[in-house]
């Protein structure tokens, strides 16, 4: 399997704090059955993309030194916000380096009206936004077609293991099965912070998806569509269903 979410740099965000925590992620991953972890630390335009791929050529070194087989991928968790419409393409991060995708995390509270404007900067500079945990936010807890509208626009869709174990909430938990019976969903991935109880890994997300999807379509969420995009491939990706929410009945006496 191939996690595209992972906060396994060292000291680089709130993620593992030290070499030694991103070495304890990398063991636990290969342990659950994963061979590449995409490194996504958060990126405010600091530490630049440069700085990044310098700091994962560094852990895939010190991998190496400790006999753990993992691959590092370099990439990174973009916050939306307007300066990046202002980034030359080389300046934005992308998974390996491909200039082909990229992570876009949104704040939790309300997607910003600016939202629609950095998506339409990436992609006319060829990149496909992966919007990072969709079923994370407010706004599509609310209305969960608004995943629709990214669809649409041209972005693929993550979800996180541990939303569809509950770790985030039962409002969380059923908006994730929601979005993966709707088709609405391309890339399962942990979003690691550390190698606590809290975060749920690819193993265990990947039994609770098959829940509600077959083998096959699990299968493209945690290994055929991460694969693409580590090889900056375009993802095939089925139309997805709108959702219709069932009708509250008022009783009248
Ligand atoms: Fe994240």
């Amino acid at each position: 399997m191939i996690d595209i979410h992972v906060h396994i740099l060292p000291a680089t965000d709130d993620g593992a704090k030290d070499v030694s925590m991103s070495l304890e992620m990398a063991q636990a991953a290969v342990k659950s059955g994963v061979t590449h972890v995409c490194a996504t630390p958060h990126f405010y335009s600091i530490p630049s993309w440069v700085e990044i791929k310098n700091r994962c050529k560094a852990l895939q070194n010190q991998l190496k030194q400790a006999g753990i087989d993992l691959t590092i991928v370099p990439s990174s968790e973009i916050h939306s916000q307007p300066e990046i419409e202002n980034l030359k393409p080389e300046e934005i991060p992308t998974y390996n380096d491909h200039g082909k995708h990229c992570l876009l995390e949104f704040p939790f509270r309300q997607i910003p009206i600016y939202a629609s404007n950095v998506i339409f900067s990436l992609l006319v500079k060829g990149i496909t936004p992966i919007i990072a945990h969709a079923e994370r936010y407010s706004d599509v807890v609310n209305d969960p077609n608004l995943v629709l509208d990214w669809i649409d626009k041209g972005c693929l869709i993550q979800v996180n293991c541990g939303s569809l174990l509950g770790a985030f909430g039962e409002n969380i938990r059923k908006t994730a099965y929601i979005l993966l019976e709707h088709d609405m969903v391309h890339f399962l991935a942990s979003d690691a912070h550390s190698n606590g109880t809290r975060f749920i890994n690819l193993a265990e997300g990947r039994e609770a998806a098959l829940k509600t999807l077959s083998e096959q379509e699990v299968q493209a969420l945690v290994v055929e569509n991460p694969r693409k995009v580590i090889n900056g491939l375009n993802v095939d990706v089925r139309d997805p269903k709108v959702y219709k929410p069932k009708k509250k009945r008022f009783w009248l006496f």
